[in-house]
């Protein structure tokens, strides 16, 4: 007669030791499947006496539950053991880069606009602003252009259809030539000491490689008391601002005596550049290689009738001005070779050209 305890034993080891569902499947054949050693002594019973059977009977059905229930606990155990295993295994990779987005990129014209806040609102100006639309009087007379003088044809006016309530010359209604008409409203509105730039759209009719009817502007005016603004303040000023815009340390700076209406001096600002190749690089010529110039803005004196015109005393205050073409300036900073491709809304200029959202100017370098 075989010890129900020794087999439970047994069994109970062999459960012990199944490391995985298959090894415990396999002891539970040999023990409760229909040819295991539990089962084989559970058909023993049919040929034993009743006597012993009564016995025996209950003794091998509760080694049966038993063993049965033994082995429900381990395969229990087992498969928390084997999820636990799969889940400390299968992570999901949060470092992983996540899947290239098409995103829009910040128009060259944005980004140079980003930059020249970033340079001066590191020199203490802030930003202004006025209309495209515009009348003569702040687009010309307020800007010493009197009215017929030659200067006024210099530039190819967009004017608008008569308005029936614009009153006279002064009031008819134009397209703004340059960004200088912002000069003679911020004026208007503040007082001295006034140091602030601003950015706009200027429409002039003209069409071909280097001209768009639309173009942008850059202005800068910085009016203080007599003596504290000089023409040596806009040099130093100028300088300083296509050094950091260029990003080139020595980058050679010249004035040339020039003519605008509304400022006396007037200057223009070249800056120096040498042939390389086929093509140009802007700064100081190599030993040996020719120095070459080109004009990058206007500048001077803010002119007297100017200040009169704005309720400004010139016996009290002075200043300077400047203007200057943006999609000049950012070609020669990014190597853009055509100017009208700016306005082209080509999705694969704007991947080329364009800036990230996240690739923002810093105040410190202007970058
Ligand atoms: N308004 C001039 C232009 O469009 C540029 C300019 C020249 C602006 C001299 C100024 C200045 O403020 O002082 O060509």
């Amino acid at each position: 007669m075989t010890d129900l305890n020794t087999l439970k034993k047994d069994i109970a080891n062999q459960v012990a030791a199944a490391n995985d569902l298959q090894e415990l499947d396999a002891v539970r054949v040999a023990a409760i499947g229909k040819k295991g050693s539990v089962s084989a002594l559970m058909k023993t019973l049919g040929k034993m006496d009743p006597e012993e059977r009564k016995t025996q009977g209950p003794l091998l059905n509760a080694l049966k539950n038993e063993v049965a229930a033994l082995i429900d606990e381990a395969e229990d155990a087992l498969k928390a053991k084997e999820l636990e295993q799969r889940l400390a295994q299968e992570t999901v990779d949060i470092s992983l880069d996540t899947r290239p987005q098409a995103m829009g990129t910040i128009h060259p014209i944005s980004q140079t606009m980003d930059e020249l806040v970033s340079i001066f609102g590191a020199m203490g100006f802030s930003v202004a602003e006025g209309p495209d639309i515009e009348d003569d009087w702040h687009n010309f007379t307020a800007l010493n252009f009197p009215p017929g003088h030659p200067a006024r044809e210099m530039q190819d006016t967009f004017f608008l259809p008569d308005d029936e309530r614009a009153q006279g010359e002064h009031a008819k209604k134009l397209l703004r030539t340059h960004t200088s008409s912002v000069q003679i409203r911020h004026m208007q509105e503040n007082s001295a000491p006034i140091k602030t730039i601003c950015f706009g759209r200027t429409y002039r009719s003209d069409w071909d490689m280097t001209h768009t009817p639309m173009f942008h502007q850059m202005e800068c005016l910085y009016i203080d008391e007599i003596g504290k603004v000089t023409m040596a303040h806009l040099k130093g000023c100028l300088q300083d601002f296509v050094r950091a815009f260029f990003k080139i340390d020595d980058l050679p700076v010249r004035f040339r005596p020039s003519f605008f209406p509304f400022v006396e001096p007037g200057a223009e600002v070249d800056i120096g550049y040498y042939k390389q190749g086929e093509g140009i690089k802007l700064g100081k010529a190599p030993e040996g290689q020719e120095q070459k110039w080109m004009e990058i803005l206007g500048s001077g004196m803010v002119h007297p009738n100017v200040l009169k015109n704005c309720d400004i005393d010139p016996e009290k205050y002075q200043g300077f001005a400047f203007g200057m073409g943006l999609e000049r300036a950012t070609m020669l900073k990014y190597g853009i070779p055509d100017l009208r491709t700016f306005f082209d809304s080509d999705v694969r200029w704007l991947a080329h050209y364009g800036f990230t959202p996240l690739d923002r100017p810093n105040s410190a370098t202007g970058s």
